[in-house]
């Protein structure tokens, strides 16, 4: 077997007991699923984040927060090399994912990305019926199994199989903007991934729409792991289990360079946390 095959890494690797310091009932991180090492990123000459450093919890969810442009989507990208789409893009440093770096010259992103799902701010479904929606990418990498059952599961899973069942061939725009993002979660889910990266991905829905996403990021996480950047505090402090806030600060060239300023357990980033920055943001003072 090919040491670096992403798809059949195992599922975890010695289990490591990583307490957070400082809060009062410390929650106990089972195991990583993600550990970023001196993460920073360049667009060009001009740096966009950088020393990045987070232990990102399996079957957690954590949530990326901090003012615009501090870099909150540069990083999520890293976490399944969709930088790498950006030709301007330089990473450096380290993601550690089922213990190998991602960034490794011998593993291949295409399998990066199927393991390791994305979710928009935009709802952006494809052009096609809402089946084919979520068949693309299961028929793409060539999964195996009954193709019904795979629509069906993913479906089920995003918690939307009840509304579309009886419309399955119908055109995905004829849906609702909530049920569009929906059906983006299940064809993400669809290629069977165990991390589901979300960028904003309730900004451009309505209240219940969006506590439907968040009911349902609740019930994923019994099986995923969730990253999420939100500039919604209150989304924020209801869904996720640790937070980490970035800034922005002026670089001597003159530029802005993002940066983490604190990364705890969620209840304590709200109620007291250990940095003068992150209390005026979350408390609104600042951003
Ligand atoms: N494709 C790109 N090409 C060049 N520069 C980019 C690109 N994407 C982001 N940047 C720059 O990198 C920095 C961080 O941007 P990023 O989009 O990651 O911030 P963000 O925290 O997600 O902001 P927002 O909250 O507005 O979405 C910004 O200065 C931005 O201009
Ligand atoms: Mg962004």
């Amino acid at each position: 077997m090919p040491p670096h095959n992403l798809t059949d890494a195992p599922q975890a690797a010695a289990p490591r007991f990583d307490v957070v310091a400082g809060a009062t009932e410390p929650r106990v991180m089972a195991a990583p699923i993600f550990e970023s090492r001196d993460l920073s990123v360049s667009y060009g000459d001009k740096l966009a984040v950088r020393d990045v450093a987070l232990t990102m919890g399996r079957n957690e969810i954590t949530a990326l927060i901090g003012p615009s442009g501090c870099g909150k989507s540069t990083f999520l990208r890293c976490l399944n090399r969709m930088n790498d789409l950006i030709p301007a893009a330089r990473v450096d440093g380290a993601v550690i994912y089922h213990g190998q770096d991602l960034y490794d010259d011998d593993v291949d992103p295409v399998q990066v990305r199927k393991r390791i799902g994305m979710v928009f701010q935009k709802p952006n479904p494809f052009p096609k019926s809402i089946y084919d929606n979520v068949a693309f990418g299961p028929k793409v990498i060539g999964l195996k199994g009954d193709m019904d059952e795979i629509v069906e599961r993913a479906l089920r899973r995003a918690s939307l199989w009840e509304e579309v069942k009886d419309r399955l061939k119908t055109n995905a725009f004829g849906m609702s903007g909530g049920q569009q993002q929906r059906l983006c979660i299940a064809r993400a889910l669809a290629t069977q991934p165990d991390v589901l990266l979300m960028d904003e991905p309730c900004s451009a829905l309505d209240p219940i729409s969006t506590a439907r996403i968040e009911d349902l990021m609740e019930e994923l996480k019994t099986d995923y792991s969730i990253v999420i950047v939100t500039h919604n505090m209150q989304q924020a402090a209801r869904v996720s289990d640790r937070t980490a806030f970035f800034t922005v600060q002026l670089a001597e060239e003159g530029h802005r360079v993002g940066h983490v300023v604190e990364f705890d357990e969620t209840e304590k980033i709200f109620s007291n946390p250990a940095d003068q920055r992150t209390e005026d943001y979350v408390t609104g003072k600042f951003g």
